[in-house]
């Protein structure tokens, strides 16, 4: 089973990310995080993980990479692009240094953008999306994928590669307009879209409900305060947080189906 998480900027998509994983291994599941977040550095603090190798880096790095990019578009129109990876990995052969790993949960990340000028991410959402269809999963692993802020990486065909799209809102009026938009880009990928109220309370919750297909609605979790420490100190959200376990058993659910 592999979940993209989307959303707006600041929605929550890390944070529910490592709540999520950090709950799955509590119900024996093997978990590896893909950060396909080009910017933000923080997931493996939220996890109580070190840092590793970039999947970029470990495979010649952002220039290597954007220059097999541009000679794999296919001259011949109608002509598939030859992927920029085409190994068939299971978790067990990720390389050891491109993994931050503690008992059954793995971190990996794709790639950063770190130096003033040296381009744009495309390399590191065709990356990921050649990774994610090529990553071979048992039956007790589940994939969560934390993205970068918007929809690049739906636009990107990232979702391709995954079962499922869960879509973080916060109670704004952006985050519900993004959410239209996530959900026709998921479900022109053919993939089932599923959201999650974040931040909320219960008056804020059902006043979202009016704006968004409710059948849809997985969980609604409200503004934590030992969260929004973790978050500012940086350390594990390793924490019981109401309307997790909802998403949790959701997702365990759907894994069986798959
Ligand atoms: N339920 C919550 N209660 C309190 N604070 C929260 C909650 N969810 C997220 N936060 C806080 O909101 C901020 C943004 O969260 P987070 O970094 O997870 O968002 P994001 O969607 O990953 O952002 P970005 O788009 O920059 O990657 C963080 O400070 C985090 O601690
Ligand atoms: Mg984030």
């Amino acid at each position: 089973m592999k979940i993209i998480i989307s959303g707006k900027g600041g929605s929550g998509k890390s944070t529910i990310s490592s709540l999520l994983a950090m709950n799955l291994v509590k119900n024996n599941y093997r978990v590896l995080i893909v950060d396909t977040d080009e910017s933000n550095f923080g997931l493996e603090a939220l996890l109580g993980l070190g840092n590793s190798q970039e999947l970029m880096e470990h495979l010649g790095g952002k220039k290597v990479l954007g220059e097999k990019m541009k000679a794999s578009f296919s001259k011949n129109p109608g002509e598939p692009r030859v992927p920029l990876f085409d190994q068939i990995w299971r978790i067990e052969d990720i390389p050891s240094e491109c993994l931050s790993v503690s008992g059954d949960l793995h971190l990996m990340q794709i790639g950063k953008i770190r130096s003033f000028g040296e381009g744009c991410a495309c390399p590191i959402g065709s990356l990921s999306k050649d990774f994610l269809r090529n990553l071979k999963l048992g039956p007790k692993d589940v994939v969560i994928i934390d993205t970068e802020a918007g929809v690049e990486h739906l636009g990107r065909g990232v979702a391709g590669g995954a079962d499922m799209v869960i879509a973080i809102l916060d109670p704004s009026f952006e985050s519900i307009r993004l959410s239209e938009k996530i959900r026709g880009m998921a479900e022109e990928a053919g993939k089932p879209i599923y959201y999650i109220l974040n931040k909320v309370n219960e008056e804020v919750a059902k006043q979202m409900m009016t704006s968004l297909d409710q059948d849809k609605v997985i969980s609604t979790i409200s503004r934590n305060a030992e969260v929004e420490h973790m978050g500012l100190i940086g350390k594990p959200l390793d924490i019981t947080v109401d309307g997790i376990s909802d998403v949790v058993e959701f997702i365990l659910r759907h894994a069986k189906e798959i």
